[in-house]
């Protein structure tokens, strides 16, 4: 189901908001830091999952509330039902932005690792919440790289015709015009990967 359409169909009538009394406000001040989704794009291999991991091992250790949501983890569960038609990613962004605005609320710096290969998608995400909420970070990576790592040995397959729709080989990855940073995963160490999302979070005082 696209996004639009998603868009139009509201099961959800005869539901009222409710105010909570704890608010994002008095999480943050209790956590000591600021919330915000940090979402890293790349293709499959570029090292998102392995980046945002390491950040949120270093802000754990500093006390911060984290949580990284993973491409290959959610789709064992919450989006299960989704494969990799355009469609299907184009849903599968939505509810991990969606879920991701849940968790700025709730005082956490949600890191997420999505290929979310569309421009498009990743604008609704982004627009979901307030300007300074959002930080794109583009891990950039040679595709020849990625797919002489083949970590999960899925580029072979796709190669050999065995997946369709395989982001860089049969389904276009369109880059970021705007990241809010840009990490070259294949050239920069991944302590200097770490330190550089560390600095910017440190710059737009999301940490202290
Ligand atoms: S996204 O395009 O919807 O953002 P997501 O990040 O959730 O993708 O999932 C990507 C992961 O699914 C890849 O890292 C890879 O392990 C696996 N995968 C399986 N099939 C595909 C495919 N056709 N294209 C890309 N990744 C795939």
């Amino acid at each position: 189901m696209s996004i639009n359409t998603m868009k139009s169909i509201n099961h959800s009538n005869n539901t009222v908001w409710h105010e909570a009394s704890v608010t994002r406000d008095r999480r943050e001040k209790l956590n000591q830091h600021k919330s915000v989704i940090v979402w890293f794009t790349g293709l499959s291999g570029s090292g998102k999952s392995t980046l945002a991991h390491a950040v949120e091992e270093q802000l754990h250790q500093q006390q911060c509330r984290t949580y990284v949501f993973d491409g290959d983890n959610v789709r064992h569960g919450l989006c299960a039902d989704l494969g990799f038609s355009n469609s299907d990613r184009s849903e599968n962004i939505r509810r991990i932005g969606e879920m991701a605005k849940l968790f700025i609320d709730a005082g956490v710096i949600a890191l997420t690792a999505f290929i979310s290969p569309f421009k498009a998608d990743r604008d609704i995400v982004k627009n979901l919440v307030n300007p300074e909420d959002f930080i794109e970070i583009y891990c950039q990576c040679d595709l020849g790289i990625c797919e002489e790592r083949d970590v999960k040995g899925l580029y072979k397959k796709a190669r050999a015709g065995e997946i369709e729709d395989f982001t860089g080989i049969s389904s276009p990855y369109e880059e970021p015009e705007s990241a809010d940073l840009v990490i070259r995963t294949d050239t920069l160490s991944l302590e200097d990967s770490i330190q550089a999302v560390l600095n910017l979070l440190h710059e737009r005082k999301i940490i202290s």
